[in-house]
C-alpha cells in the first residue's frame, strides 16, 4: 500500500527509481541464472551421441576453411515441414561437440544436419567434384582441389584444444589420433568403431593411392545426424537433466 501511497516520489526521484529498477533487475536475474549452477548441464545427455573420430574433425575443419555454412545449415526445426524433409529435428546434444557450430540460417542448399547415409560415398566425391554431374540442375560450386593430399600433422593438438573446450577425447586418443584417422581413411576402420561407433569405412573418395581432403570431408558429410538412434530416442527421458 504504502508503494502506491510513495508511487509519485519513487517515479520523480531519478536515484529512487535507478534504485528501484536495480533491485528489480538483479532478483529476476537471481531468480533465473541461480538454478543454472545446481544442474549438471542444460543440455540433455543423449544415447549415442560421441565426439568425431579424428578424420570427420579434418573434415568438419575443411568443411568451415571452404565456407560450406554459407549456404547450408546444419539444424532441422521442430515444424512439421521441417521434419518431413529432413528427418527428426535436431537435438541440442547432436551439436555439443561442435566448436564452432554450424547452425546457420542460410540456406542456399539444403540443410545437411541429417545428410549422413542419405547418399554413397561416390556419389558426395562426384558432387563435391563437380555438383552438376549427379544433379543436373545445382548451383553448388565445385570443389576438384579436394582430391589433394590432407595436412593431418597437427590433428593431435587440434583434438587437445577441443579438448580444452569440453570435448571429451582421452590421452590416448590424442596421442594414436593420426594413427587413427589413417586407420579410419583405409582400412583399419574395427579399431576406430570401437571407440567412436558410426564412423563411416576407408578409402572414401574412392582413390585408395593417398589420404584427401575429400576423405575427411565425406567422413564428415556420413556421420551428419545418424549418432542418435531415433528408434530408441525418448524425448521425455532425456529432458530430465539426469
Ligand atoms: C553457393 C552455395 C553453396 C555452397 C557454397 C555449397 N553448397 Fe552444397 N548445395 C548447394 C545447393 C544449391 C544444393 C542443392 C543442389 C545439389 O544437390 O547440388 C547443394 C547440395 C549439397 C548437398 C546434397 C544435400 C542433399 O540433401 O541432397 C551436399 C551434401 C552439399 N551440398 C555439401 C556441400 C559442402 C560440403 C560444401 C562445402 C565444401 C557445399 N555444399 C557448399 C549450394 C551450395
Amino acid at each position: 500500500m504504502s508503494l502506491i501511497k510513495h508511487h509519485e516520489k519513487v517515479e520523480t526521484n531519478v536515484l529512487v527509481l535507478t534504485l528501484g529498477i536495480f533491485l528489480t533487475v538483479i532478483i529476476g536475474g537471481i531468480v533465473e541464472i541461480v538454478p543454472l549452477f545446481s544442474i549438471e548441464s542444460t543440455i540433455e545427455k543423449v544415447q549415442g551421441v560421441r565426439p568425431y573420430t579424428p578424420l570427420e574433425q579434418a573434415g568438419r575443419d575443411i568443411y568451415i576453411r571452404e565456407g560450406c555454412y554459407n549456404c547450408h545449415s546444419q539444424m532441422v526445426r521442430p515444424f512439421r515441414d521441417e521434419v518431413e524433409r529432413y528427418g527428426h529435428y535436431s537435438l541440442a546434444a547432436e551439436s555439443k561437440y561442435d566448436h564452432p557450430f554450424q547452425w546457420g540460417s542460410k540456406r542456399t542448399g539444403p540443410d545437411l544436419a541429417r545428410v549422413g547415409g542419405k547418399y554413397s560415398n561416390e556419389w558426395h566425391t562426384r558432387h563435391l567434384i563437380n555438383p552438376r554431374s549427379v544433379v543436373p540442375e545445382s548451383i553448388m560450386p565445385g570443389y576438384p582441389h579436394l582430391m589433394r593430399e590432407l595436412n593431418y600433422d597437427d590433428i593431435g593438438a587440434r583434438l587437445a584444444t577441443l579438448r580444452v573446450v569440453g570435448v571429451p577425447y582421452t590421452d590416448e586418443q590424442i596421442t594414436n589420433a593420426k594413427a587413427l584417422l589413417e586407420a579410419q581413411a583405409t582400412d583399419g576402420l574395427d579399431e576406430v568403431l570401437e571407440q567412436f561407433p558410426k564412423a563411416r569405412s576407408g578409402n572414401l573418395d574412392g582413390n585408395p593411392e593417398k589420404i584427401t581432403e575429400m576423405d575427411a570431408l565425406v567422413a564428415y558429410l556420413q556421420v551428419l545426424g545418424t549418432m542418435v538412434d531415433f528408434a530408441e530416442f525418448d524425448p521425455a527421458a532425456a529432458n530430465a537433466y539426469r
